[in-house]
């Protein structure tokens, strides 16, 4: 059996025991393909694994970069209260259409909200909104610009917040420090600006699965 076959395996047996998918998730992902959007949503037990974190967090405001159909939007908004919020920003805009559409099936479309535009024009927007700082960032965009996002991400959040950042293993290649990759580059100076920052405490997590070989990062911010 080959590495990746064994990895799909063994995500298939966590994934059917602790994050079983219902008819919501299953929808999204049919939409998200019909729409023929790319198959780079998180996969079920990092939904879950979201999921978790904004629960552990107590999340009542959760921001993400990068929205996609909204597959992981669907996982950390079913964290939230009924009163919380979690704020998406996606580039695409038909992505945008099709996670609108998702989130309502889901019946979350009072919780969760897609705003379209490049991030790094829709976050000053969103500051200059003054809005309650938020429990959890996930940030799952253009990795080229990562580090841009952890910056914003620290101008939104609060003492205990969580940042945490997808596919920052790509492969191996985040090992590459010659690479002129735009990925790469964003994501090593995601990576030295967690490790650097006085107000942040993170580490990262190498993950094999049915996505392959990546990993994530996640950070604590401090006082
Ligand atoms: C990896 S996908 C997000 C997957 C989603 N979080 C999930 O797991 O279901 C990345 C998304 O970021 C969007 N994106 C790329 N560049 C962006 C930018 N500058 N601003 C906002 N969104 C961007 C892409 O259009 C794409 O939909």
């Amino acid at each position: 059996m080959s590495d990746s076959q064994l990895w799909d395996d063994v995500d298939a047996y966590f994934t059917d025991h602790l994050a079983p998918d219902d008819e919501a998730l299953r929808a999204a992902l049919r939409e998200n393909e019909a729409a023929g959007l790319p198959h780079i949503a998180v996969t079920a037990a990092q939904g879950k694994f979201l999921q978790l974190l904004a629960e552990v967090q107590g999340a009542r405001h959760i921001l993400e970069i990068g929205t996609l159909g909204g597959y992981s939007t669907i996982w950390m908004a079913r964290a939230l209260p009924e009163d919380g919020r979690l704020i998406s920003l996606e580039y695409n805009a038909r992505h945008a259409e099709v996670a609108t559409r998702n989130i309502a099936r889901a019946g979350l479309d009072r919780i969760a909200e897609v705003r379209v535009g490049p991030a790094l024009e829709s976050l000053p927007k969103l500051a200059d909104e003054n809005p309650a700082p938020f429990d959890l960032v996930f940030i799952d965009a253009d990795k080229a610009n990562n580090a841009h996002y952890v910056e914003w991400a620290l101008r939104l959040t609060r003492t205990g917040s969580l940042i945490v950042l997808d596919n920052v293993v790509r492969g191996g290649r985040v090992l590459d420090a010659g690479s002129t990759e735009p990925d790469i580059v964003g994501t090593r100076a995601a990576i030295e600006l967690i490790a650097s920052h006085p107000r942040l405490s993170g580490t990262a997590i190498q993950t094999v699965g049915s996505k392959g070989y990546d990993g994530f990062a996640v950070a604590r911010v401090l006082d």
